[in-house]
């Protein structure tokens, strides 16, 4: 079997404990621990200057390669290109999309260091797993070193419509390197429409069948592998006695009180202005739940060096200021703002404690949040999924309630069907979407993703 090396901006720490990691991570350690093999990646630290080598940590089978990034490259590439440009475009924003050549080619650059530091750690057998936006370009990088073993990429982000990706300076470039890899892997059907489209219309390229596409001289793979969480995780967790003191207070509301819960970084693409107004709109349309429903939104700081996700930061402040401002009463609050970050034994608990799962992102690749709360929930009593057509979910997760995250009043509908839905309409709904998420977990996601590229054509 062949070793494994992944490779992501983001590398789970060798000491994370599974509550703490994210499911990717977890899914990815397994694999790794599986094959052995080498995880490669920023440090997440910012250093004087960007190190010679990278640091290397021996866990069991797996090596930890990590690298620091000097303060210019962790501004050009992550704040500058990676995030600023590549993710607000990814996301359909290309009003917040801010384009520089300085942060193109700090990009660049840190993708052709990555590509130069790896090479050393390849060994002649193995394959190698690319994540995400960040490192587009460096499956090209490493060819152009002379690597030949196999290379996947899988977006974790939308891939989107051409109209939008021709608006970046060098688009065809960026393109041109993605098509470098063997296997290229995207969450939906709508992403890869998308990405063909490009290929077909913009870049001259053609689709040959069987998957199989060529374009800028190369012939690759391209298929969706849309990810999935550790289900049966999350169902043991939500099945747990109360993990914690906030949990036990959810639980311990009158009767006929709901809750009602958002988990989402503090992100633009994830819709929570909007979220608000809409809550606003269910307490002004429906004034008898006023009292008897608080949206719990837990939403952890990201990014928070780039501009746009300070100013998204202080908006919401004022937002949630001003609609309890508007609504609350001496004794409840109708939104619970939080800025922090819960593990996810605790998300389990409180997604179970909550009536609606409220996730409604602007544009989302997957949104592994609307998976977890259905996971997590009580069989006999299962609360009900909200969720935004813009997410990949909506397109496994068909049995939720699908809105659209503009429009406010449909929301506050939902939410409202939602909260007065039936017992049994609850159970048929929850459970057509469990057997989904029991299908396709992030085991199978990883194992298909492999096997496509260990069995990929290739032509290093
Ligand atoms: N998450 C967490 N603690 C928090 C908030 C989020 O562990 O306080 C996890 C959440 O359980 C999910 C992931 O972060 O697994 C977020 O993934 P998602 O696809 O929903 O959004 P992303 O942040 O990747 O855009
Ligand atoms: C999304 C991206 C990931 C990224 C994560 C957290 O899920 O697709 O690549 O790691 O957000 O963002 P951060 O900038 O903190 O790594």
């Amino acid at each position: 079997m062949s070793r494994l090396i992944v490779v992501s901006n983001r590398v789970a720490a060798p000491a994370d404990v599974k509550g703490r990691a994210g499911g990717l991570a977890v899914a990815l350690k397994d694999a790794l621990a599986e094959h052995g093999g080498v995880w490669f990646g920023w440090s997440g630290k910012v250093a004087g200057k960007t190190p010679v080598k990278p640091a290397l940590t021996q866990v069991g089978p797996i090596t930890y390669a990590t690298i620091d990034l000097s303060r210019k490259h962790y501004n050009e590439y992550y704040n500058g290109f990676a995030n600023r440009t590549l993710w607000p475009l990814f996301h359909y924003r290309l009003d917040l999309t801010a384009f520089s050549q300085q942060n193109y080619s700090g990009y660049l650059q840190v993708n052709t260091i990555f590509a130069e530091k790896l090479k050393r750690l390849i060994k002649s057998e193995d394959l190698i797993w690319i994540h995400d936006y960040h490192l587009i370009p460096m499956g090209e990088e490493l060819r152009r070193a002379g690597v030949t073993q196999r290379m996947g990429f899988f977006l974790h982000t939308p891939f989107p419509a051409m109209e939008i990706l021709t608006a970046l300076p060098g688009h065809e470039s960026l393109i041109r390197s993605l098509c470098a890899y063997d296997v290229v892997g995207f969450q939906t059907e709508n992403d890869l429409r998308a990405f063909l489209d490009y290929i077909v219309n913009e870049a001259g390229g053609g689709i040959m069948g069987n998957h199989l596409i060529h374009a800028f001289g190369h012939t690759l793979r391209v298929e969706i592998f849309p990810i999935g969480i550790d289900t049966e995780d999350f169902v043991r967790a939500g099945q747990k006695e109360i993990h914690s003191a906030g949990e036990k207070i959810m639980r311990g509301r009158p009767d006929g009180f709901s809750w009602i819960i958002g988990v989402d970084r503090l992100d633009y693409s994830k819709g929570l202005v909007e979220r608000f107004q809409s809550f606003s709109r269910l307490l002004e349309a429906h004034p008898a739940y006023r009292r008897r429903v608080a949206l719990l939104q837990i939403a952890p700081p990201s990014r928070s060096e780039v501009p746009e996700y300070r100013e998204i930061r202080r908006t919401l402040e004022a937002e949630s200021g001003h609609i309890n401002g508007r609504f609350a009463e001496f004794d409840w609050v109708p939104i619970n703002y939080l800025n922090k970050s819960y593990t996810r034994q605790d998300l389990a608990g409180f997604y179970r404690a909550s009536r609606i799962g409220l996730v409604t992102p602007l544009r989302d690749g997957m949104n592994l949040v609307a998976k977890e709360y259905v996971a997590a929930q009580n069989p006999e009593d299962p609360g009900v999924l909200v969720l935004s057509r813009f997410a990949g979910a909506a397109r496994e997760l068909e049995t939720a309630l699908i809105v659209n995250p503009f429009d406010f009043e449909g929301v506050a509908d939902a939410i409202a069907r939602g909260l007065e839905m039936p017992l049994e309409e609850r159970r048929s709904r929850w459970a057509a979407m469990m057997e989904g998420l029991r299908a396709n977990t992030l085991t199978t996601w990883r194992d298909k993703f492999l096997d496509t590229l260990a069995n990929a054509p290739y032509e290093a």
